[in-house]
């Protein structure tokens, strides 16, 4: 589309080459996205910073310049892919896209030498802002484009996560409930087919009762683990603090401000604690672990950080049984849905550290807003 571009420029204005040059606003340079022949093959492999050369100067200040002898003019560097010793004269429009913003520069070039007038540099800022427009929405196509993949991405892994999770209950259930169902079905077997001796019965019926209260047990293990139901009545601080006192092994220190965020919120930041204590108790070997909530700027951080061994955090680590590991992946989607951050911080020999951090809700409007 730049080369097209180019190619109607230099006809319109009777020049003899023309280049796009597109802003990569992240690097601070501009790059040559277009250019008629002979050039056309460098789009891509000229740079230019922003500041430097006639195109950097008009990028930086949004506006055009007019050079009619460029070796006068201290703006102009030779740059040897562009052959500047073969054309004299140039005129430069900055392309500005949506509120005046600069998204590259429109370069013209003549051999012979003239001065472009007002008219040339009215028909390049038109066709400029068309331009513009065009880099623009090709860049949101392109960022759409990405977000779609990650979103994909993260359906996919929420529905593998979804059957780990379930694997993880059906194993619960099948250990904890049908196996003691099974004895306890045993037991009142034998209990009946020993009616006549009233010993073993009330042996066996004690045995049942014993296994009743133990499925009992696991069953309401199971539906807590399901639903943590001491955040609806306690609220976050009050939950992890009742979370740290079943740590087993590490000294844990709790430090927590109180704070009540969005029900959905809570629940994502006591699981995200749940399974970085649950981290610290099977792999750290810590002697101390710290858990900490805090407000600051509107905003929420949790701070889970152990003294122990430490490790290198890598994509697609494993569990001890070999099935992908789903903690620290699934913490971190649990954060990135509520909108939070996550960040683990581990080198072997020092400890790990997880951070969790919510914004304040102003903020998250405004990131909205941009996103749109
Ligand atoms: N606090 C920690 N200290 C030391 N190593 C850790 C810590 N947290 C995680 N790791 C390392 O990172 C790996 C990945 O953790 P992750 O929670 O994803 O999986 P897992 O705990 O092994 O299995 P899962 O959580 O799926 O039951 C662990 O196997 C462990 O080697
Ligand atoms: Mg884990």
């Amino acid at each position: 589309m730049a080369e097209q571009v180019a190619v109607l420029v230099v006809e319109a204005t009777e020049s003899d080459v023309c280049f796009v040059h597109v802003l990569d606003d992240a690097r601070q340079v501009l790059v040559l996205m277009g250019a008629t022949p002979p050039f056309t093959n460098l789009s891509g492999t000229v740079e230019l910073a922003l500041g430097d050369g006639v195109a950097g100067w008009v990028a930086l200040h949004a506006e055009p310049a007019v050079v009619p002898d460029k070796w006068k003019d201290d703006r102009y560097v030779y740059i040897p892919e562009l052959r500047g010793e073969e054309y004299e004269s140039l005129v430069s429009v900055p392309l500005l896209g949506r509120g005046q913003k600069v998204v590259g520069v429109l370069n013209v070039h003549s051999q012979k030498p003239r001065r472009y007038g007002n008219h040339d540099v009215a028909l390049l800022s038109q066709v400029g802002d068309l331009l513009a427009r065009t880099i623009e929405n090709a860049r949101l196509y392109e960022r759409l484009a990405e977000r779609e993949a990650i979103l994909e991405q993260f359906a996919a892994r929420t529905v593998e996560a979804q059957e780990i999770e379930r694997r993880h209950l059906a194993g619960e259930i099948h250990d904890g409930i049908s196996q003691p169902l099974i004895s306890l079905w045993y037991h009142l077997n034998a209990a009946e087919a020993f009616a006549s001796d009233p010993a073993v019965v009330a042996h066996e019926l004690g045995k049942a009762k014993d296994l009743t209260s133990a499925a009992l047990d696991e069953a309401r293990g199971a539906i807590a683990g399901l639903r943590p139901s001491v955040l609806d009545d306690l609220g976050l601080g009050p939950s992890l603090e009742s979370l740290a006192h079943t740590v087993v092994g590490p000294e844990v220190e709790v430090d927590i401000t109180a704070s009540r965020l969005p029900s959905h919120v809570e629940v994502a930041l006591y699981r995200i604690a749940q399974e970085a204590l649950q981290n610290v108790m099977k792999h750290a070997s810590a002697s101390r672990v710290t858990l900490q909530l805090s407000t600051s700027h509107g905003g929420v951080q949790l701070v889970v950080e152990d003294d122990g061994r430490g490790f290198r955090p890598a994509q697609g680590a494993r569990n001890r049984n070999g099935d992908p590991a789903y903690g620290l992946a699934g913490m971190r989607e649990r954060a990135e849905l509520v909108g939070a951050r996550l960040q683990v911080t581990s080198t072997p020999g020092t400890g790990t550290r997880v951070l969790v951090e919510f914004p304040a809700p102003s903020s998250l409007q405004s990131s909205t807003t941009r996103a749109e």
